[in-house]
């Protein structure tokens, strides 16, 4: 159904671009429409409607807590490298590592490895169910990232909308969950290679599994510099990341 001109917004939320806006006709009839989807027709009939862009509470405890996880898994994983250096020519300065020593940078990482495997399920699994991953990361075309890429880097690209992600941001967060799935799928083959011997001979034998493991790590570190100076260029997606609103 469609709003005509004798009806009124009486209502607004918006929920990460799924806003539903009430409508009361004269006749007293409510609407529920979904927005973005039917916002325009709406639009056109009201004098005024006031969308404002929204983090859902569980995007933010699932994104602090990876973020957190990560931290830890990254500089305890530092540590146990050190152990035994891929590039002997590459050893990470103990300042920067977590776990004081091998048995002890295993114990951070097995422990925040939980955390990380079923936070990131969960945020993975509420996106897919809720349709929200279809809504903030599609579509995305090669046309558009690079289109945003060139804006970016031009310093012409507007933040002024920030319910929805640019191309370059939906690329980004679409390579690190992916990497993330690449992080642990890697880990797991190197810590149980027995048990999983398929997944070991996928990442191309122990050894191998280690290099992968490494340069998955790296790209999660190059992205989280790269997301930070970005989102300090724009410090208002953080008080929504934070607060919600
Ligand atoms: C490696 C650790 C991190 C990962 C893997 C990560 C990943 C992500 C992902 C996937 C999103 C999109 C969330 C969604 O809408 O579903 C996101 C958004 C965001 N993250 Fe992070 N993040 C990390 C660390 C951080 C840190 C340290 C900060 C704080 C400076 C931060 C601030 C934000 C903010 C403000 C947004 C929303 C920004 C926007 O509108 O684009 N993140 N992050």
């Amino acid at each position: 159904m469609h709003p005509k001109n004798d009806k009124k917004v009486i209502n607004v939320s918006c929920v990460h671009q799924c806003a539903i806006v009430k409508m009361r006709s004269s006749g007293g009839f409510i609407a529920l429409y979904n927005y973005p989807y039917e916002a325009s027709l709406a639009q056109s009939s009201t004098q005024s409607i006031k969308l404002s862009a929204t983090q859902p509470g569980w995007v933010r405890i699932t994104h602090w807590i990876n973020a957190l996880a990560v931290v830890v898994m990254v500089t305890s994983g530092w540590q146990v490298y050190n152990a035994s250096p891929i590039f002997p020519a590459l050893v990470f300065p103990a300042s920067i590592t977590l776990g004081g020593w091998l048995g002890g940078a295993l114990l951070w990482h097995f422990a925040a490895m939980w955390v990380l495997v079923a936070n990131f399920l969960i945020y993975v699994a509420m996106n897919i169910v809720s349709g929200r991953f279809r809504r903030k990361l599609f579509p995305l075309s090669v046309k558009s990232l690079v289109g945003d890429l060139r804006a970016a880097l031009t310093g012409k690209l507007k933040h002024d909308d920030l319910s929805h992600y640019n191309a370059v941001q939906k690329a980004a967060y679409l390579a690190v969950i992916v990497d993330i799935v690449v992080v642990i799928l890697s880990g797991l083959a190197i810590w149980k290679s027995v048990q999983f011997p398929l997944l070991r001979d996928l990442m191309g034998g122990y050894d191998n599994a280690r290099v992968v493991h490494f340069f998955a790590m790296s790209f999660l570190v190059a992205f989280f510099v790269l997301h930070v100076v970005m989102v300090a260029l724009v410090p208002r997606s953080l008080l929504l990341m934070i607060r919600g609103r």
